[in-house]
């Protein structure tokens, strides 16, 4: 097989595992917020161990790289310590990754399995916008068409107020107060996402994984200030890892390979075929909702799903047609 090839396989293998990893993912970090657990953890402390289970990967990473721990000091001290400017334009991204992981245990914890996947991909639509914006990138007429149909079903989806019956409901969950948390996160994604694809494409060539390494410089001690400012209080009198249980705890290591997913697909896909696997996904977890959480999907949520699953097959072809016309157009 040549490299194109090889390339091409890793692309392939790279969207599936983010179809499998996107669906569990979801239906995980749901269900790890509606057990009827009377010792519900801090989503704070687990944002934090996220962070600390993606430095752990990416340390080992950079070490099977740099064949060594002597390596991996060496690159430490040439990749972030000496190059500190570097280091901190990673800061931004590293910064709003924390808070929108914060708003997106918000939004889980008041939002349905279902809701809570439809209104995430609003992600596709700040993405788009920041990428005209700041990648000065140019969206074909159906693209935007596209991103009103999305805007459009997202907004239906959100009709939808009767509860699942395996999904444990309290008076304190407030469908609106989620809504919100997964719009502002999504935001967040979409500008964090763009910015740090302007990183990765307009400077030195660093590896994905030191690049991660370099976030969690920043990451770590922000998060930890993080379950402070949002916890700090309960945690002084219940302790930090109040509620970890084993679920938590997987919920926690995946939502850590779901990142480093994210930017290994960054660097072997793109962000259309990321938009792809992502579409998949909600198929797969919407017909797993059903059966984890009992999910019963009414019509305006069904037609709302199927719009938005519809818009984004046409954003990702009309993107798909619009390269192939720029290359037909580059070649003659
Ligand atoms: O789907 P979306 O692009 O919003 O995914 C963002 C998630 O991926 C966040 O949890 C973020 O912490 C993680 N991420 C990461 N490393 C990167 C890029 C994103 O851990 N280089």
């Amino acid at each position: 097989m040549g490299v194109a090839g090889q390339h091409a396989s890793i692309k392939l293998a790279v969207l599936i595992w983010l179809v499998l990893q996107n669906s569990v993912h979801t239906l995980l970090i749901r269900y790890s917020r509606a057990r009827d657990v009377e010792h519900m953890f801090y989503s704070s402390v687990a944002v934090f161990f996220t962070e600390i289970i993606k430095a752990v990967i990416c340390l080992y990473m950079v070490m099977t790289e740099e064949l060594g721990f002597v390596g991996l000091l060496r690159g430490i001290k040439t990749q972030i310590l000496d190059q500190p400017g570097d280091t901190l334009k990673v800061c931004i991204p590293a910064m709003l990754y924390i808070v929108q992981n914060n708003l997106f245990y918000i939004a889980a914890s008041h939002l349905e399995a279902a809701t809570f996947m439809i209104v995430s991909q609003l992600k596709i639509f700040a993405t788009a916008l920041f990428s005209v914006v700041m990648l000065n990138r140019q969206l074909a007429r159906a693209q935007w068409l596209s991103l009103a149909v999305l805007f459009i079903g997202v907004s239906l989806v959100q009709l939808q107020t009767g509860k699942s019956s395996k999904e444990v409901v309290d008076d304190t969950q407030k469908p609106f107060y989620g809504f919100m948390a997964a719009c502002i996160g999504c935001t967040i994604s979409g500008f964090a996402g763009v910015f740090f694809e302007k990183i990765l494409k307009g400077s030195a060539p660093v590896s994905i994984w030191m690049r991660n390494v370099q976030m969690g410089v920043f990451a770590i001690p922000a998060s930890f200030v993080g379950t402070m400012i949002q916890d700090g209080a309960s945690i002084a009198e219940n302790g930090f890892l109040y509620g970890f249980d084993p679920v938590v705890w997987l919920t926690v290591f995946w939502y850590g390979v779901g990142g480093l997913s994210v930017a290994v697909c960054i660097k072997y896909a793109d962000n259309i075929a990321k938009n792809f696997a992502t579409s998949l996904a909600i198929i797969l977890a919407t017909m797993g909702s059903v059966y984890v959480f009992g999910f019963v999907p009414n019509m305006a949520f069904t037609f709302g799903a199927a719009l938005v699953i519809f818009s984004i097959f046409l954003y990702s072809s009309s993107a798909v047609v619009l390269s192939l016309f720029y290359r037909q157009k580059v070649v003659s």
